[in-house]
């Protein structure tokens, strides 16, 4: 017998589940646990704070115990292999839990779901429930149909029009938010899996956009991060992302303001000039350059060239003389010779980055790239990578040793995750700053002088000490 059934969505409109009938008997009906883990990016990260508020109307209240729950979740990422492997391994440990819990219903969400539905359908026996990112308005739905009649449940058609305007994220408590502004993605660079996991680009209202940061500016968040895979191609009626940039900035002075991540090709000189002209904007760009040879960023689609990407950085640095810059680079993209490889640490050494993330290519089924020979080997690959990393660590350290004896402006985000004897600060180009959580010294007199109090959520000056190529680490003066 089939067990599965597929739950076919007919229209590209989203079902508003908030105004189903079935609602108030679903509430009262489930009073169930959901434990969800999330991988990937900002974007699944946001999208795990929607989930949980769609399934929060249906009585499924989250819970951080694994060991006890009704339905495990996780919100998966597809953009390098290894990304992938982690969660078909997080699967293999999950089957205890089954054993243990054969009621247990376990869903796959997010980017894996949209990619290899057949393959956890067909292939991962303990997965109930598969919903692509599209289709979150669904997930209770699917859930519940599961527990009633056993069938497994599966959506993953992508909207050209969903972006979950009208749901507010189920926020978990904390200074920083993240505001999805938009969704997918129209660039189609070779190498990336989005523009086909996460569908079409389609940003949501300015208006809704703005009063979601002024309610979290009345909850006490003080930094928002509006994100988007390409945030610098939103666009809603007349109004371009720095429009967008420029409104949130006047509604909430007091609020910093971020936003990630950013295409060469779309950002805008408006977009640096409007950075530069509100305060409460960081004066921080992470802008993905992937490679330094105008060759392999024309395989790859990118849409620009090594010298007008090196412009608007330059561009940058005129305007915001402390702007923090960070990027992305691909190594060993199929066909990338050694010279290839030195013009991106080239572009390394011209820039200067704060700090770079950075990959080996990842061949992913189905985008252009996938079909060109993935032509270097695992030595020159490893050493590729490493003489970019390296490089990255020594401009990195260099450049923060520079700020040591300055004072900075920092926000206290929380407690440092090494010792609850610190917090963790940023900067306002995004450093982080190690201070300690108690500002006081002891006398001479062997008594314990307070100067100051402060707590997460404060703005306090920080003197830096000490640097290395990831933190800085200050006291509060
Ligand atoms: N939308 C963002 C990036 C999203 S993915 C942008 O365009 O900047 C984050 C990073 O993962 C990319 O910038 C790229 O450096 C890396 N990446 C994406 N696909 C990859 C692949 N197939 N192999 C290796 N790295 C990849
Ligand atoms: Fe992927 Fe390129 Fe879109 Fe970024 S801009 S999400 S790298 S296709
Ligand atoms: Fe990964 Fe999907 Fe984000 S592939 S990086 S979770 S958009």
């Amino acid at each position: 017998m089939d067990l599965t059934r597929l739950i076919l969505n007919n229209t590209a409109e989203p079902d508003k589940t908030r105004v189903n009938p079935s609602f108030i008997e679903s509430k009262i009906k489930n009073d169930k646990k959901v434990y969800i883990e999330t991988y990937g990016c900002q974007m699944n990260y946001s999208d795990t704070e929607i989930v949980l508020s769609v399934m929060d109307e249906f009585g499924y209240n989250e819970t951080t115990d694994i060991n006890d729950t009704d339905v495990i979740l996780l919100n998966t990422c597809s953009i390098r292999e290894n990304a992938e492997h982690k969660v078909y391994k997080r699967l293999d440990d999950l089957k205890k839990y089954k054993v243990r819990n054969p009621n247990l219903v376990i869903g796959i969400l997010g980017c894996m779901a949209e990619r290899l539905r057949d393959d956890l359908l067909n292939k991962r026996k303990i997965v109930d429930v598969i919903a692509g990112p599209d289709e979150y308005r669904k997930v209770p739905h699917l859930i519940d149909n599961t527990i009633e009649t056993g069938e497994k449940g599966i959506a993953v058609k992508l909207s050209r029009v969903e972006t979950y305007d009208d749901i507010t994220p189920l926020r978990r408590e904390g200074i920083t938010a993240w505001i999805s502004i938009m969704r997918g993605c129209d660039k189609f660079c070779t190498f990336c899996v989005v523009p086909f996991t996460r569908g079409r680009e389609r940003s949501r209202s300015l208006t809704n956009i703005v009063n979601e940061a002024r309610r979290l500016n009345e909850d006490g968040v003080k930094d928002i991060w509006l994100l988007g895979q390409n945030v610098n191609s939103y666009k809603f009626e007349d109004n371009d992302f720095s429009d967008l940039l420029r409104e949130v900035a006047i509604a909430v002075p007091e609020m910093r303001i971020r936003y990630t991540t950013s295409h060469p090709y779309d950002l805008s000189m408006k977009l640096l000039e409007t950075m530069a002209k509100y305060d409460n904007i960081c004066n921080y760009i992470h802008l993905p350059v992937q490679s330094g040879s105008d060759r392999v960023l024309k395989s790859m689609n990118r849409l620009y060239t090594v010298e007008q990407y090196l412009n608007v950085m330059r561009k940058s640095r005129e305007l915001m003389p402390d702007v923090g810059l960070s990027t992305d680079i691909i190594s060993c993209f199929p066909g990338e010779t050694e010279d290839d490889h030195k013009m991106t640490l080239d572009v390394i050494s011209e820039v200067r980055y704060d700090g770079a993330y950075t990959f080996v290519y990842s061949p992913r089924e189905n985008t252009k790239a996938y079909y060109l020979p993935d032509d270097i080997d695992q030595e020159t690959k490893t050493r590729r990578l490493d003489e970019i990393i390296t490089l990255q660590r020594k401009i990195s350290v260099e450049i923060n040793k520079e700020l040591v004896g300055k004072t900075k402006k920092v926000l206290i985000e929380s407690l440092s995750r090494k010792s609850d004897d610190f917090y963790m600060a940023r900067t306002d180009c995004n450093k982080s700053v190690i201070i300690p959580v108690e500002p006081g010294h002891v006398s001479s007199a062997g008594e314990l002088v307070i100067k100051q109090q402060y707590k997460i959520g404060d703005f306090v000056n920080a003197k830096i000490n000490k640097a290395n190529s990831a933190t800085l680490f200050a006291e509060v003066i």
